[in-house]
Order: structure tokens, then C-alpha cells, then sequence
């Protein structure tokens, strides 16, 4: 039998080049396009040096119309799309909203009209835990409200979602949206991971560079918040768990498994840690003592957010296997070595 052609826009960037690694190992031809506007095409080399295989790749910039729809044209017999493509940080979509609505969205709508036009009939959307906000209970599970979204980036995932749910309910598509918690670490092998541009905004890759030497210290922002240890919870998810989220969720829409046109799962691990865990077991896993001073609370940060993993558990077949210690060693090995690469 053929294999199933499976289009991963932002296949580059560090979510979707482990899941397009996730996806090759599963069988599938991977169709990559990304503009390289938070990666490179150095990514592809560590991709086939994992999996041996080349994914087709093409430059491609989502919110140019045309050149999407003539993608779209060329490549019209694609099985699913795994929709990874946006911008994503956070403090930059407050100075620059229309950034994110032009990129986020825009790119959204052309990705959807090629499916519609082409009866590429599934698509796995990269949702995030932004949307719940501060929850009013934790564990938080698919059913809490959705809160008026803090940031302009945030906003682009609620929107993105409505748009998906009206999509489908009116071309008759079928999707899945699955809703990130703090995804970390790389692939075991080192040969791909997170590439952050500039100073990290992220606990993790801030962390991986001040044990290098790049930054001086990590600002630990608040510790008088009302949890355990006084710093905000966080529920850190392996990459590679995550990617294989993706891979399972679009086997349930192939095979038609999925019980509504729209559904939406958390991919989390279902565990609350702290910043001072997350430093603790960095240490413990490193053998580095981390320089860190507590700082100001960082405006817009929620207290404590972690997932309900039943329904993915459940439903989706899915569930967390590594520990934060296999993700944060796995971040700490390719923050070595793409510092050995410079
Ligand atoms: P990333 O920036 O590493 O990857 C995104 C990729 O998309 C990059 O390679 C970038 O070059 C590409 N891209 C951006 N705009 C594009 C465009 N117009 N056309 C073509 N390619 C474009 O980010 P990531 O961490 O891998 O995130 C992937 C997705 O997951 C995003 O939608 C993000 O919002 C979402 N998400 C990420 C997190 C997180 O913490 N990393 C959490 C929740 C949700
Ligand atoms: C984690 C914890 C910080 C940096 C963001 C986005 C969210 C999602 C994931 C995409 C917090 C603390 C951090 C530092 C620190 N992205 N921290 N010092 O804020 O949970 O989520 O990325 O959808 O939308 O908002 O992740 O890694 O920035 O922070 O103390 O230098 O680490 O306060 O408690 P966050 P993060």
C-alpha cells in the first residue's frame, strides 16, 4: 500500500521537525513547507540524520495567497495537514498584534481553503494551554471555559479554533486540536531540538544557556505566589512525547476513529511543577549548580496551570512517557552541543 501523504507546515520549527521525525518513523511521506522566519534549512539535516529520510521540503511563506494556493494546486493529494506554522511569542504579539493576526490567522484561512478546495479532509491544529488562562480548578480539562485570552498570540488560538469548528462544520472537515502545555527538551540523538532567536523568553532554554555561560543568571519571576514554593506551576512536556501526540491523533482522523468533526485534547503530563523544581532537577540532571536570582513577578503570568490527561489518555490512546529529568537532559545535551557547533 502507498504511503499516506502528510503536509506539516512549520516543519521546521521545533515542534513539528520532531514530529515530522515522529511521522517518518510511523511511515508516512512528509511534506514539509516552512518559511524559515524562526528556523532553518539546517534543520533538515538533522531530520535525515535521525531518520535517514529526506522529507519534501519547500520555502513557502503562508500569507502569501497565491503561492499557498498554488502549493496546494501542486500537492492536492495530501491525506491530513498537521498545521504547526504561526508566530509565537508572546511579549511580541502585545507590541505588534497585527504581526500575529496577519500571520496566525491569515495563514490559517489559506491553509484551510486548500483543504477545502482539494478534499484534503484532516488537519491537526497546534492549539495551546494559553487558552484556558487562569483556570477556577485544576487539573484543567477540555471542557473549562475558554478565558478572554491575555495576549494578542492567545487570541490567534481561540480565533483559530472557531475558525476550525466552523470550518468543519461547514465543508465537512474533520479536526483536531490539540491544546500544548509547556512543551520542552529535544530529541535523544541531539540532532534537532529548540533554536530559540535572541534571549530565550522560555524557562528552559534560559535555563540551557545560563549553565553554558551565555546568560549570567536566571531571574526566577516571583516566589510569593500562593503554591508550595512560592514560584508558578507549570505542567513541562517532552517534545517527543508531543510529537507523538500528533501522529496519533492524525491516525484517528485516517481511520476515521474521531467521534465529532472537531475535537480538542490537552497534551500535558498531567504533573504541576514549580520554576524551583524545574531548576532543582535541571541541577540534579546537569550536575551544574544554576546561578538564579528572584526577580518580580512577570506580568500575565498565571499562577498554576496543569493538564487533565484523562481524555487523552482515554480517548485519543495517548499519554506522557518521559520524566521531567529525560526532557531536561535532552535539552541539556543539545544546548552542548550547538554550542561545540559555534
Ligand atoms: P517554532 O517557531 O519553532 O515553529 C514554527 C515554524 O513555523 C517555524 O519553523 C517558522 O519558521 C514557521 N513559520 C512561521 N510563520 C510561517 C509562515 N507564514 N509560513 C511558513 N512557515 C512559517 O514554534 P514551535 O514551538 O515549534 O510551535 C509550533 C506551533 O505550536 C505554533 O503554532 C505555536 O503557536 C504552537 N505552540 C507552541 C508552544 C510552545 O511553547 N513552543 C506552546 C503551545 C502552542
Ligand atoms: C514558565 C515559567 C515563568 C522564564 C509561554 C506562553 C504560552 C505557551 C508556552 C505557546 C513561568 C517562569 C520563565 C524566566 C522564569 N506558548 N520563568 N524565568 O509563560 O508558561 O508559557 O510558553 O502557546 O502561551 O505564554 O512559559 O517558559 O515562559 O515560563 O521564572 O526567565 O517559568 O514565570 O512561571 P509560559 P515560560
Amino acid at each position: 500500500m502507498a504511503a499516506k501523504k502528510v503536509l506539516v507546515t512549520g516543519g521546521l520549527g521545533y515542534i513539528g521537525s520532531h514530529t515530522v521525525v515522529c511521522l517518518q518513523a510511523a511511515g508516512y511521506e512528509v511534506y514539509v513547507v516552512d518559511d524559515c522566519s524562526n528556523s532553518s534549512e539546517a534543520v533538515l539535516e538533522g531530520i535525515v540524520a535521525i531518520s535517514g529520510k529526506q522529507p519534501h521540503y519547500t520555502k513557502l511563506d503562508l500569507r502569501d495567497k497565491n503561492a499557498t494556493a498554488a502549493y496546494f494546486q501542486q500537492h492536492s493529494d495530501m491525506d491530513g495537514v498537521i498545521h504547526f506554522a504561526a508566530s509565537k511569542a508572546v511579549g511580541e504579539s502585545v507590541a505588534d498584534p497585527l504581526k500575529y493576526y496577519e500571520n496566525n490567522i491569515s495563514g490559517l484561512v489559506y491553509v484551510l481553503q486548500g483543504c477545502v478546495k482539494h478534499d484534503i479532509k484532516n488537519l491537526i491544529f497546534s492549539s495551546s494551554c494559553t487558552v484556558y488562562g487562569q483556570p477556577d480548578e485544576l487539573p484543567i480539562d477540555e471542557s473549562a471555559p475558554v478565558k478572554p485570552a491575555a495576549s494578542p498570540y492567545g487570541n490567534t488560538k481561540q480565533v483559530g479554533e472557531e475558525i476550525i469548528l466552523e470550518s468543519c462544520e461547514a465543508y465537512g472537515l474533520a479536526a483536531i486540536s490539540l491544546r500544548y502545555f509547556n512543551p520542552i527538551g529535544a530529541h535523544e540523538s541531539a540532532q534537532i531540538g529548540e533554536l530559540p532567536l535572541g534571549v530565550p523568553q522560555n524557562l528552559v532554554p534560559f535555563i540551557t544557556q545560563t549553565a553554558a555561560g551565555l546568560r549570567d543568571e536566571l531571574q526566577v519571576f516571583g516566589d510569593d505566589y500562593p503554591t508550595p514554593d512560592g514560584s508558578c506551576i507549570r505542567d513541562y512536556i517532552h517534545v517527543v512525547d508531543l510529537a507523538e501526540a500528533h501522529v496519533i491523533a492524525l491516525s484517528r482522523l485516517l481511520e476515521q476513529k474521531n467521534s465529532a468533526n472537531f475535537e480538542v485534547f490537552n497534551v500535558g503530563t498531567g504533573e504541576g511543577s514549580s520554576v524551583f523544581d524545574i531548576v532543582k532537577t535541571f541541577e540534579s540532571v546537569s550536575g551544574n549548580s544554576l546561578p538564579h536570582r528572584i526577580t518580580d513577578r512577570r506580568p500575565g503570568d498565571v499562577v498554576a496551570v496543569y493538564a487533565d490527561t484523562k481524555k487523552a489518555n482515554e480517548v485519543l490512546g495517548w499519554k506522557a512517557r518521559f520524566s521531567n529529568e529525560d526532557a531536561l537532559s535532552s535539552a541539556w545535551k543539545w544546548e552542548q552541543k550547538i554550542r561545540s557547533k559555534k
